[in-house]
């Protein structure tokens, strides 16, 4: 192209962007034809919903919802008011009350309307009381989600890393990639197969999935971003020949003589994506440890068990010092990476056996399949380590095997799940919510152990189109409007009826509020801003809502 030619088309491609910035292209819905189901929001290489995030000046705010009913990201403005009758009740700055503000959807606080309806709910929200600051939201590109983003058209392609990670996409920031195969994979795989017993891992090498999937992806992805993609990557289980087992999956734990190889196999990684200028932000230590122990007889799929002890004892005398004294030092290392019923298990067993594994240890990492367990148990480990951070890096919806429909396509119900539980994990401290496959097929795969899920986003090759679930406006609600360096502030319910909340300052100094009703009937809410200004709105019948206030 001639200097002429490509300064038109970038000047036609700005101009267009110019008159449309503000104006957001709707989702093409469709109905899925299914009793008790939302609609989908239909992309191809041509179309695709938008959203931006409009800041609103002090004194108003900005809303969006969306329903089951068929509204997403619906904007909607409103002023702040002012109740001039107030009395100066409780203020800002009484900060005597319980430090910890944060059981599921914001505290209880004393009850101003004991006879309020019902259908009436009270939030007073506390700006200047902060608690964790947010790194994030994100997705996992496995080899499942590159493969099948790969089988779109170039244009569908760019439309979807737009619609996850573009200015006018939900400007995802977080990442988790699988360091080498995972169930999610056509074929189990590790790196450095052969030859056996090759404790030097003198063969190591990234493989085709990597080259031509995963890292195209991910290298999209960091180029369409808003702001630092931060990465965190897993193994699922190393080389059979370091495994007791001597298999992919089953009851096999790491063979003492290859501690340090195992380490070295992170530390290769760290190296192979480093070479591709993909820069790894966190390690977890090893995918959910407990399904190579206690997991086995239930799990068909890559893994690598680990004993409490034997996790600590790793972690002090191999993984923790390799990472440090390499030129990956800041890597963080995220310790156990499994349920948050097996964290409390982890951490007693490792602390009885090597209490300084800890200092190696930047956080811990959570799974999202065994949620009966309560969110507190979240908050208890933050209180005994104050200077670590909780990163829920997996979620999906449809791996139980009582899910009898692994792909529950339009599911109002699956958003909701996952908004019930990023509502409780970041009231509990959780600094960033990683979902698991980005994409998957319409029966939600590849797999190759048929592990398969539902995923936000659903690929059609033959369509050449991909549709975007409930759940990826879930996440949208957060990912959207939660910028990295966000600050959960208190939020209080002050009305018999609960309504899960969320409340955040921005970097930017606004607050963020994200709101679920889960009920068929509408609530009508009162936000109390500080004790004179105060909003009040509507929650449509299971709906979710973003509420961004220039306070
Ligand atoms: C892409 O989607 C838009 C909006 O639904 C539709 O008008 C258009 O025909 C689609 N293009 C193709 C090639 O299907
Ligand atoms: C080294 O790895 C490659 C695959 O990356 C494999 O084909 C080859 O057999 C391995 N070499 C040995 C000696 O096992
Ligand atoms: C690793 O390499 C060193 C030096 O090349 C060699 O002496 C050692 O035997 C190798 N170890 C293994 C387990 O292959
Ligand atoms: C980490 O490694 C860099 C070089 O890559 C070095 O400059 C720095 O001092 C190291 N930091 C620590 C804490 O060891």
């Amino acid at each position: 192209m001639s200097l002429i030619t490509n300064l038109l088309v970038s000047f036609l491609i700005w101009s267009t962007y110019l008159s449309y910035a503000k104006c957001d292209v709707p989702c093409a819905a469709r109905d899925v034809g299914i009793e008790g189901r939302s609609i989908v929001c239909v992309c191809n290489a041509t179309y695709c919903d938008t959203i931006s995030r409009e800041i609103p000046e002090r004194g108003k705010y900005v809303v969006y919802t969306s329903t089951f009913a068929g509204d997403r990201f619906k904007k909607s403005y409103g002023d702040i008011e002012t109740n001039v009758n107030a009395r100066e009740d409780d203020n800002d700055d009484d900060v005597d009350e319980d430090e910890n503000g944060n059981y599921e959807g914001g505290e209880d606080g004393e009850i101003e309307q004991p006879v309020s309806i019902l259908n009436r709910g009270a939030i007073r929200l506390y700006a200047n009381r902060r608690f964790q600051v947010i790194e994030g939201f994100g997705g996992s590109v496995t080899d499942a989600a590159s493969i099948n983003w790969r089988k779109l058209s170039d244009g569908a392609q760019i439309n979807f890393i737009n619609t996850y990670f573009g200015k006018d996409g939900i400007e995802y920031n977080l990442i988790r990639v699988p360091i080498g195969g995972s169930d999610f994979s056509e074929y189990p795989y590790t790196y450095n197969e052969g030859p056996w017993q090759d404790g030097n891992l003198s063969n190591y090498s990234i493989v085709s999935e990597d080259i031509f999937f995963k890292l195209p992806m991910i290298k999209r992805a960091l180029r369409a971003a808003t702001s630092e993609i931060k990465i965190t990557a897993s193994t699922w289980s190393p080389p059979v020949w370091m495994k007791t087992n001597e298999r992919i999956t089953g009851y096999g734990q790491l063979k003492p003589e290859f501690y340090q190889a195992y380490a070295d196999y992170h530390l290769l990684f760290l190296e192979e994506y480093s070479k591709a200028e993909v820069p790894i932000w966190a390690i977890t230590t090893t995918n959910e440890p407990i399904n190579g122990v206690a997991g086995a007889p239930f799990v068909r799929f890559n893994s690598l068990g680990w004993f409490p002890s034997q996790l600590a004892r790793w972690v002090y005398n191999n993984l923790g010092p390799t990472i440090r004294q390499s030129r990956f030092n800041a890597t963080k290392i995220l310790a156990i990476d499994d349920q948050r019923y097996m964290l409390p298990v982890y951490i007693y067993g490792m602390e009885q056996e090597e209490p300084k594994a800890f200092d190696y240890i930047d956080g811990f990492a959570i799974h999202y399949y065994g949620n009966f367990a309560p969110a507190s148990i979240l908050t208890a480990i933050q209180n005994n380590y104050p200077d670590k951070i909780l990163l829920s890096t997996e979620a999906c919806e449809g791996p139980m095997p009582w899910d009898n429909e692994k792909v529950e396509i339009g599911s109002w119900q699956r958003a909701n799940n996952y908004v019930t539980s990023i509502l409780q994990d970041l009231n509990n401290y959780v600094v960033g919510w990683i979902d698991w496959n980005l994409c998957l097929s319409p029966t939600g795969g590849p797999n190759w152990a048929d592990n398969f899920v539902d995923a936000p986003i659903l690929v059609y090759e033959d369509s050449d189109e991909f549709i975007k679930q409930p759940m990826y406006y879930g996440m949208g609600h957060f990912s959207k409007f939660i910028p990295r360096g966000s600050r959960r502030i208190r939020s209080a319910q002050r009305s018999l009826l609960r309504v899960d909340n969320l409340a955040v300052i921005t970097p930017q100094g606004t607050v963020v509020v994200v709101l679920q009703n889960k009920r068929e009937r509408a609530i009508d809410l009162r936000i109390q801003i500080d004790w004179r200004r105060l909003i009040s709105i509507t929650l449509e019948p299971q709906s979710i809502k973003t509420i961004e206030i220039g306070v």
